[in-house]
């Protein structure tokens, strides 16, 4: 089993539901937080399907209210090469479920721009506006108070993706990716700009994905490692937030976890 690092942690979820709910809660918990030490919140919100429940809660009566949405800014980890209003499109996503319904002020809201030349003119110009808004020199990354991920059964994450060259991107905080298996180009933060993050929240749900969260956890064998093993964030935390179906192949007390924590809604 490869050992847990000492930065992460595992919390099992009883189901979808409760894991939205409690991930919803958590990023509430971490912006208040922030804004209270620094004033302010920087979040990188996941594409892909299980995020939505998450942005959906904090965009829902519950949550909508208790959010410092002056305080907070909100970019994208990855967007497809698609227009904003294609339905493939992680900001079209996102607009659904919360910049419609929550009060956020509209310069705090920083997309990934899918209407340049190209993908990798798309991915300059988001370069540039991290650099800008994070008041960065060459050869620095932004550091996101929290990004948010979630997992391909692949074990890729944002758009980086097994065997793909932006997987290998050091010297950026974002890239192009053109994955063989897909049928439209991506825009991604970098390996290095995800791992400079201060908070790192995985979202797995689903049984379709136990075998790679098993891989991660509990497998010997070498093998090339999965881009998700890549996450580190040496100077943050890592919440891998699961539900049982994708922890279903995990050896709690091989993990020293219980099937899921108190705080988790048992
Ligand atoms: C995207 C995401 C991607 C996603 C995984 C998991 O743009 O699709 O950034 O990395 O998180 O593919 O997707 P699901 O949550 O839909 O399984």
């Amino acid at each position: 089993m490869s050992p847990i690092r000492a930065n992460h942690q595992i919390i099992v979820f009883k189901n979808y539901e409760e894991l939205c709910r409690q991930t919803a809660q958590q990023i509430l918990a971490l912006s208040q937080e922030k804004i209270e030490t620094k004033g302010s919140f920087n979040l990188a919100l996941s594409g892909g399907v299980t995020p939505k429940g998450v942005y959906t809660m904090m965009g829902g009566p519950s949550y909508r209210g208790e959010f410092n949405w002056e305080k907070i800014h909100l970019f994208w980890g990855d967007e497809r090469w698609v227009p904003s209003d294609h339905p493939l499109s992680n900001y079209h996503m996102v607009a659904e479920a919360l910049l419609t319904k929550a009060d956020i002020p509209i310069e705090n809201i920083h997309p990934i721009r899918t209407q340049e030349k190209t993908a990798e003119d798309s991915a300059s110009l988001y370069e540039k506006e991290l650099n800008s808004f994070f008041g960065l020199k060459a050869g620095e990354f932004p550091e996101f108070d929290l990004i948010l991920l979630g997992m391909g059964r692949d074990g890729h994450i944002a758009s980086l993706f097994p065997n793909d060259k932006a997987l290998s991107v050091s010297g950026k905080g974002v890239t192009a990716a053109r994955p063989r298996d897909l049928d439209q180009a991506r825009v991604t933060l970098t390996l290095p700009a995800i791992n400079h993050s201060d908070n790192i929240m995985i979202l797995v749900s689903g049984r379709e994905k136990s075998e790679a969260i098993q891989k991660v956890f509990q497998e010997h064998e070498a093998g090339p490692e999965l881009p998700v093993q890549k996450i580190l964030a040496p100077h943050g935390k890592v919440s891998w937030l699961l539900d049982q179906g994708a922890a279903a192949l995990l050896d709690g007390e091989a993990l020293h976890v219980k099937p899921f924590s108190e705080e988790a809604g048992s």
